[in-house]
């Protein structure tokens, strides 16, 4: 009986070292000390020992079955760092492989020359304003010196909504907006970027399009003020050789008024196709805020002056990425726009 017991041990510890798995280990645990197990069917046979006998195979019995249990355990602990080890092997994620890589856009040109003219203009202490693009027609024009059956409406008559509401067609009316805001405060030195709209659409005018409008109120601002700040704006836009001259125009909310062109930056002023042989390129109107204006904003024209500008954000992008047509910047095509 004692080498029936050894035989059955030696055999269990030897199978036990070649079995791969758990599940293997489980099966094998039931075949020898389970209810119908090998080594427990010996057990049972004790009963039929001479007295004298049974605690000697009693002792052999224990000692393998602790023998067994003891590999058991440690068996089953590397078969635990293996089947660990495989899952990390299979499950490995290779962490070298290229990524999906998304795409990353850019601002418009149109955005990429309003972020470029704020920048300019805040170096120099202006400060951003913001007005509605859904206007009463008493800010978009009465307020500007623009009353009902004045001429100069018909240069801007846009998209109405009601016969007091329209889409502004300037962002002039911010000028009125921000001095009711700030009035008494003094100095007013801000800028105002936005869309406006008009009944407008060729090679060099969209429906939609944007500006932007500077305004400065103190006391004892003159005309030299104004030269001087869009002649630093010029230069920082289109390149420190730049020059500038202001031409005698109209406009309703301004006298005097000037129409300012730069010195070409194509040919640097000789005269080429885009500046059409004069030398100089307009880009904006400007003047010196009209004393109705002034007191339709709350100030007092006889204390404070003030000048004014507005340009078109559409025609500065054209002029200096050399785009001939207005319309390509809202087609959205991108070949187009990648460029920029
Ligand atoms: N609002 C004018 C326009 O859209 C542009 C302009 C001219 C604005 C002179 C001004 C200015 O502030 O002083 O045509």
């Amino acid at each position: 009986m004692k080498n029936e017991i050894l035989r059955i041990g030696e055999e269990a510890l030897r199978e036990l070292k070649e079995l791969d798995g758990l599940e293997a280990l489980q099966e094998l645990k039931v075949k020898v000390l389970g209810k119908k197990g090998s080594l427990t069917a010996l057990l049972r046979q004790m009963g039929s020992l001479a007295p004298e006998e049974r605690p000697i195979m009693g002792q052999v019995v224990n000692e393998m079955r602790s023998r067994l249990e003891q590999a058991w355990e440690e068996r089953s602990a590397e078969l635990d760092v293996l089947s660990l080890q495989k899952r990390l092997a299979t499950e490995r994620i290779d962490i070298t492989l290229p990524g999906v890589r998304v795409t990353r856009g850019h601002h418009h040109p149109v955005t990429q020359v309003v972020e470029e003219i704020e920048d300019i203009f805040l170096g120099m202490g202006f400060q951003i304003a913001e007005g509605p693009e859904i206007e009463t027609d008493y800010y978009n024009f009465e307020a500007l010196n623009l009353p009902k059956e004045h001429p100069a409406r018909e240069m801007q008559d846009s998209f109405y909504i009601t016969e007091e509401i329209l889409l502004r067609t300037h962002t002039s009316p911010v000028q009125i907006r921000t001095m009711e805001k700030l009035c008494p405060a003094l100095p007013v030195k801000i800028i105002a970027p936005g869309t406006v709209y008009r009944n407008d659409d060729d090679a060099t005018h969209s429906p939609m399009f944007h500006q932007v409008e500077g305004l400065v109120l103190d006391r004892g601002i003159r005309l030299s003020d104004l030269k001087g700040i869009l002649l630093n704006f010029s230069r920082q836009m289109f390149g420190e050789s730049r020059e500038i001259r202001l031409r005698p125009s109209f406009f309703p909310f301004t006298e005097p008024s000037a129409e300012v062109d730069i010195s070409c930056m194509l040919c640097g002023g000789a005269g080429c196709r885009l500046c059409k042989g004069t030398g100089w390129i307009e880009v904006l109107g400007s003047g010196m805020v009209h004393p109705k204006v002034i007191k339709m904003g709350g100030y007092n024209p006889s204390e404070v002056t003030g000048f004014a500008f507005g340009m078109g954000v559409e025609r500065i992008a054209m002029l200096k990425f050399g785009i001939e047509d207005m319309r390509l910047l809202f087609d959205n095509d991108l070949r187009f726009l990648q460029q920029f």
